[in-house]
């Protein structure tokens, strides 16, 4: 079914645009719009999978982000504390002079795990966050 399109107007950083043509030329999309209008389908069906996820989960949450964008290290320490019944330990990588990888294990009420992963998530300069969760002691 054919849908009325909306035209928005966005502001990106340079950088960030500049990757995102490199990919959808890679990728072969006709235009910038299909590419980005695929982007945000992935955005929301990830949003979708993790409103499915429930019950107790162990798992992990893998963040990279810039070390010098200012606040943002005591904003994750504080969550990091604040959740520190669900977040049970972290590992830090430098990635080089600014960016690190950290990748924290959870385990708790799958409710409690998206909230520390949707928290992290609206941390200015956090680049990327993934949540990966399994059920502990599922039976196969
Ligand atoms: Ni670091």
């Amino acid at each position: 079914m054919e849908q009325d399109l909306t035209r928005i107007g966005v502001s990106l950083p340079e950088n960030l645009l500049g990757k995102f043509d490199e990919i959808i030329t890679k990728r072969g999309y006709s235009s910038r719009s299909e590419g980005i209008r695929d982007a945000i389908r992935g955005y929301i069906r990830y949003y979708a999978w993790m409103s499915e996820v429930e019950g107790e989960r162990v798992g992990t949450i893998s963040l990279v982000y810039d070390h010098s964008q200012r606040g943002l290290v005591n904003s994750l320490l504080d969550i990091e504390h604040e959740f520190s019944e669900i977040i049970r330990s972290s590992i830090h990588m430098h990635i080089n002079h600014d960016m690190c990888l950290e990748v924290l294990l959870v385990r708790g009420d799958a409710r409690d795990v998206k909230d520390v992963t949707e928290r992290i998530m609206t941390i200015r300069g956090v680049k990327h966050v993934k949540l990966t969760t399994i059920i502990p002691e599922e039976e196969i």
